[in-house]
């Protein structure tokens, strides 16, 4: 059996991780600051986490929704704790697409309504509702396509006040990433955060703090959105929630109220990726890491800005986007084949560095370093 050809591989074999640094099959080095996509948040094999993980398996590894699962509860109060929604409510999946899906769908049962607002350059997912929300036709199936969601330009006040001016009454949820990933690094504006949330108290429309990517403490914030200064009614969260291990979950503010059925999963909130959320939470309590993702992201921020062949920096704390001149589309290739130091990419020609949160200063100067002879070829 093949594999079905889905992805454009780099010729690398990773066969061993510690923090922010992997080894492929020939022994070669590598600075990782690309997390597996966001995913690596306390560094890679954290002795804490594979210690609790493998605690947690020689136990009971998993069982369904069916039986009580304490873990789970210690993680709401953990996750409540350290993000600073102590009231919401924790729902437990998998991915972040279907984080997004359950986001939605809940936005619908609350109000009875069909529409979605989505932005241009958002991504949310692959799956059914989520990539009707996402703006990339070219992964939309023609069984995805749906008049329901409808896309406005992004941080534009106008064109939102306009939408909800028309149809305000028949929209459901508005979702939107705190600063767009995929879409290459471009944050949401405060006031444009602040006019979705005033606009969704007026309406009764749902807001949905997209934090997939952007949230989990990257930025230095555990929400990217809480800059704004106002709470999202829903946030969604993923990558960096198990460090690798695959979790999920929604937080939902205490004005929804769950009945049983309306959501559900088989393998959301198992034990062992309850140990997994929980082993994150603990590493980034214990060790200040939003506040090390803020002050190593700054000191990235500031000093990239200061390469004449940059054309923009974008980001907040270590979710940070480098755009540079159509003619150095080398760069990345040259970073990872020559410099040895893993990156992300977005279009146009933005790197994306999303990099494990204990990132140290002394990480962040190899990359300057490193960063400079790739610019050159
Ligand atoms: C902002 C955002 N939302 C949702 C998703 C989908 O997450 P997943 O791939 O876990 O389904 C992603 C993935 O890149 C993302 O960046």
């Amino acid at each position: 059996m093949n594999l079905f050809d889905v992805y454009p591989l780099n010729d690398i074999e990773i066969v061993k991780a510690l923090g922010s640094t992997v080894w492929d099959a020939e022994g070669q080095e590598y600075l990782d600051l690309y997390g597996g996509h966001a995913v690596i948040s306390i560094g890679h094999t954290h002795p804490h986490y594979v210690k609790r993980l493998t605690d947690q398996l020689a136990k009971v590894g998993f069982y369904s929704n069916s039986v009580k699962i304490p873990l789970q509860t210690e993680l709401a109060e953990k996750l409540g704790k350290v993000s600073g929604k102590t009231d919401y409510q924790l729902f437990l999946c998998n991915s972040g697409a279907e984080a997004n899906e359950n986001a939605l769908k809940m936005a619908s049962f609350y109000n009875g309504r069909k529409k979605v607002i989505a932005f241009k350059g958002a991504f949310h997912g692959r799956t059914s509702l989520a990539v009707s929300a996402t703006d990339n036709p070219k992964i939309i199936a023609p069984v995805n396509q749906t008049e329901n969601v409808v896309f406005l330009p992004f941080n534009d006040e106008e064109a939102l006040k306009q939408a909800f001016a028309d149809f305000g009454n028949e929209i459901s949820s508005v979702i939107i990433e705190g600063i767009q990933g995929v879409g290459g690094i471009r944050e949401a504006s405060v006031p444009f955060l602040q006019l979705i949330r005033s606009l969704c108290d007026t309406y009764n429309a749902v807001y949905i703090a997209d934090s997939v990517q952007c949230g989990y403490g990257r930025t230095g914030h555990f929400y990217s959105h809480d800059y704004a200064g106002v709470n999202a009614d829903v946030y969604t969260m993923a990558k960096g929630m198990g460090n690798g291990f695959p979790i999920a979950g929604i937080s939902i503010a205490p004005k929804f109220k769950p009945w049983h059925y309306m959501l559900g999963t088989t393998f959301g909130g198992n034990h062992l990726a309850c140990a997994a959320g929980m082993a994150v939470l603990e590493v980034m309590e214990e060790d200040n890491l939003m506040q090390n993702a803020a002050e190593v992201g700054a000191y990235l921020i500031a000093e990239l800005k200061q390469f004449k062949e940059v054309k923009e920096v974008r980001g907040r704390g270590l979710m940070i986007g480098i755009e540079l001149p159509e003619e150095l589309n080398q760069v990345k290739k040259n970073l990872l084949f020559k410099q040895h130091i893993f990156t992300g990419e977005a279009k146009p020609n933005v790197i994306r560095l999303l990099p494990a949160l204990n990132l140290t200063k002394a990480h962040a100067d190899h990359f300057l370093e490193h960063f400079k002879i790739a610019l050159q070829g």
